[in-house]
């Protein structure tokens, strides 16, 4: 088999062959190790020059990840912040796959801006975000971030009468960047990407785990006399999911005509429920939001989105134009003139597919279950000698290390680590360490659709009987 036009007639027998393994293997996720050992070992060697056929390919790629696909879509992945699909949103990601839209402008494909911008009314909806708001769909929070701070540079350009995206920020100052402790790496990484630079960022935390100082924060807005700044917020930190006072960011990035942008990948849905509501309140007061969709929402890779409170200033850091690519005069959103990408995957199939099967109450409800396990894994926490919870729990991570008392202070971090390694390994439950106020822990986070008591409830067992192999009691 060579030229895939002599494949045309294999494509239904392809599609069912997938359609198959991919039942049969999420059929098992709920039970299998989170991360079998191999690592795709068959799948290398140099290009063949006569291909094997369409039906052969599928099949060695299906064998290699029943050999080494992580299963991170399923209920015991807890690492990183990570959602499964949900049966809607997995489907018309396939959809998506199948129908091959680019959602570039309202001539390429109507079909896919039009559910791009119902899914962004809606999200905005979800989230309590004005109405008259521009937004778009990403490829997951950083470029949300990128995105909502590309909007910010380009203001802060204009405040110093220069257009940065027609002259570039050279011959400007340094842009001032200000935050507390929690400032994800992803907003940091993106203030590289905008030419603004890491160094830029002034952190004002209060204490080791990040929480902001806000009057030293106050008092470095005062020091810089009025000249234009962007304030970075996350609702809703990594580590333990710790919550910046968006109210009171907003009311300084009022006095101080400051841009106030706020990462709230997952966090953000704390705005669902009304148990949580109160944790992003003023998020409404922001210029700029960024938040995921491939965690909490629970859509597949990759997914996010970001929204701009002035759709001008969006729209100026981002738009391109060209002879061949036509121009919309409409007055309707074009996305590519929102996004960092011009040719775009239609994502909005998805995020309109899972919120139109299972609406702002199915939301609710998954959140409110996942507020609640969290709750349940804190209290099996508190309740062992052996463990110590490091954090509140706000929203859905919990935040904690294992602390024998049989093990000096000083040779914990190199225990967790060692346990942490030990709990990846051993694949029934899937979580790493992070360094929390300065003490290596673990930071279990609870967002896929998929999660069960019976999932979470692993967390402390599996720990616990790893641990005791690490350090047997009377050693
Ligand atoms: C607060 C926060 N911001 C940004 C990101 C980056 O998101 P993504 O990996 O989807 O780009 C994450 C990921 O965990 C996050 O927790």
């Amino acid at each position: 088999m060579s030229d895939p036009i002599l494949d045309r007639g294999a494509l239904e027998e392809c599609l069912r062959l997938v359609a198959g393994e991919a039942a049969r293997y999420l059929a098992g996720i709920d039970a299998a190790p989170v991360r079998p050992p191999g690592e795709a070992d068959g799948v290398g060697g140099p290009l063949s020059d006569d291909g094997v056929g369409s039906l052969e390919a599928l099949r060695a790629l299906i064998d290699a990840a029943e050999a080494a696909a992580t299963r991170s879509a399923g209920p015991r992945f807890f690492h990183f912040v990570m959602g499964g699909g949900t049966p809607a949103a997995l489907a018309a990601d396939w959809l998506t796959s199948a129908l091959d839209q680019i959602a570039f402008n309202w001539i390429s494909s109507p079909f896919a801006l039009r559910l791009e911008q119902v899914s962004v009314d809606w999200l905005k909806e979800l989230f309590g975000l004005p109405a008259e708001w521009s937004g778009v769909l990403t490829t997951g929070a950083t470029t949300a971030n990128f995105t909502g701070l590309a909007a910010a540079r380009r203001w802060w350009g204009l405040r110093h009468g220069v257009d940065v995206e027609e002259h570039g920020l050279s011959g400007l100052p340094p842009v001032p960047v200000l935050g507390g402790g929690y400032v994800h790496a992803s907003a940091v990484k993106a203030l590289a990407m905008l030419g603004i630079g890491r160094q830029q960022v002034q952190t004002f935390a209060a204490d080791a785990t990040g929480r902001l100082d806000a009057d030293a924060l106050g008092r470095a807005l005062r020091g810089l006399g009025g000249a234009p700044a962007i304030l970075a917020a996350t609702a809703g930190e990594v580590n333990a999911g710790g919550f910046d006072p968006l109210a009171i960011m907003a009311d300084l990035a009022e006095e101080h005509g400051a841009w106030l942008h706020v990462d709230g990948a997952f966090g953000l849905f704390a705005a669902v429920s009304p148990a949580t509501r109160e944790l992003v309140s003023g998020i409404e007061r922001a210029h700029s939001v960024a938040v995921d969709g491939h965690k909490w929402l629970n859509v597949p890779y990759d997914c996010g989105a970001a929204f701009v409170h002035d759709p001008d200033v969006h729209r100026g850091a981002f738009a391109a134009s060209a002879a061949y690519l036509g121009r919309e005069e409409s007055g309707r959103p074009v996305f590519s003139d929102l996004a960092p990408e011009m040719s775009r995957r239609a994502r909005g199939l998805a995020v309109w597919a899972t919120l139109r099967a299972y609406g702002r109450s199915g939301y609710r409800a998954m959140v409110e279950r996942h507020l609640g396990l969290a709750r349940r894994l804190a209290d099996q926490v508190d309740a062992e000698p052996d463990l110590e919870r490091l954090a509140d729990v706000p929203l859905n991570v919990v935040c904690f290390r294992y602390r024998p008392s049989r093990v000096a202070e000083e040779e914990l971090d190199e225990l967790n680590r060692r346990l942490g390694q030990a709990v990846l390994d051993d694949g029934r439950v899937f979580f790493g360490t992070t360094v929390y106020g300065g003490k290596v822990a673990f930071r279990p986070a609870i967002v896929n659709w998929r999660t069960r008591p019976e999932d979470v409830d692993l967390v402390v067992a599996t720990v616990l009987e790893l641990g005791a192999a690490l350090v047997p009691a009377g050693v």
